[in-house]
């Protein structure tokens, strides 16, 4: 690894970081809006993932600087690689890696490209990505369709009611009063910004978030208090069409 100089200096100018990551002593973004950002956010639910994920392989999807393949790579996963339509967030997740001394595959790849890879893994990390895209039932689909093989960690942001009602299968067309029902699902969508920024799409509530997940064939088997769920894959509900074949160079 480079002399600490150099290493500060390849830090910054991969900068501004959305991780906040120690290299060598040095962080990445010390001045985080978030504070120590996804550390704080991290120790909230990681007891949902294995201590030991030997013999076990994980993507995770929308990686930017890296900090979460790091720590499946810390709890020796056989294979990690990581995931995101930024080639800037990918430069950051290399130097992070190259400095951590730790093996992992970083490649530039949209959510929506996810089958190019041609591989399911045992472990799926798809954080902080979902109310940035303008498909995001389309992500979950494909997601379930190409790369899950067993377990999905999922967090989007939620906003809004956050009660989680029953929901019949089924309401005559004239019942209108449902969709003013206290948690009924939803989902927002945002046509210009949301704090600052224009690539908040979507914001579901916590009950909207929890039916997509099912409705793509994710049963939810363990979530924190916020805004993150653990999933086992099973087969999605008979109704739900497979999503379309997206066309993309392997
Ligand atoms: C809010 S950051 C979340 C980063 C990290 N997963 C976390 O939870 O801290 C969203 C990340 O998703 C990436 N992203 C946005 N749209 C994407 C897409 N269509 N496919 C893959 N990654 C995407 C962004 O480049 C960014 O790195």
């Amino acid at each position: 690894m480079s002399h600490p100089a150099d290493l500060e200096q390849r830090i910054k100018a991969l900068a501004p970081w959305f991780h906040n990551i120690e290299l060598n002593g040095i962080q990445t973004a010390p001045d985080h809006f978030l504070g120590d950002y996804p550390s704080f956010k991290w120790k909230g639910f990681r007891h949902l993932v294995p201590e030991d994920l030997r013999g076990r392989t994980v993507l995770d999807i929308g990686c930017n600087g890296g900090f979460y393949s790091l720590e499946m790579k810390r709890r020796r996963a056989d294979l990690v690689v990581g995931v995101d339509s930024d080639p800037r967030c990918l430069a950051q997740a290399r130097l992070a890696a190259e400095a951590s001394g730790l093996d992992i595959s970083f490649r530039q790849l949209s959510v929506y490209e996810i089958g190019a890879l041609r591989q399911r893994f045992d472990f799926v990390i798809f954080m902080g990505v979902l109310y940035h895209l303008r498909h995001p039932l389309l992500a979950l689909d494909l997601i379930h369709e190409h790369v899950v093989g067993d377990q999905l960690l999922c967090q989007s942001m939620l906003r809004g009611n956050t009660h989680v009602p029953e929901v019949a299968s089924n309401y005559p067309f004239e019942e209108q009063a449902i969709f003013e029902q206290e948690g009924y699902p939803r989902m927002v969508f945002i046509e210009h910004n949301y704090a600052e920024d224009p690539t908040n799409w979507w914001v579901p509530n916590r009950s909207g978030m929890e039916a997509m997940l099912r409705s793509a064939g994710f049963r939810i088997v363990g979530q924190t208090d916020d805004e993150v769920y653990l999933c086992h894959r099973e087969e999605r509900p008979a109704m739900v069409e497979p999503p379309p074949r997206i066309s993309f160079d392997a």
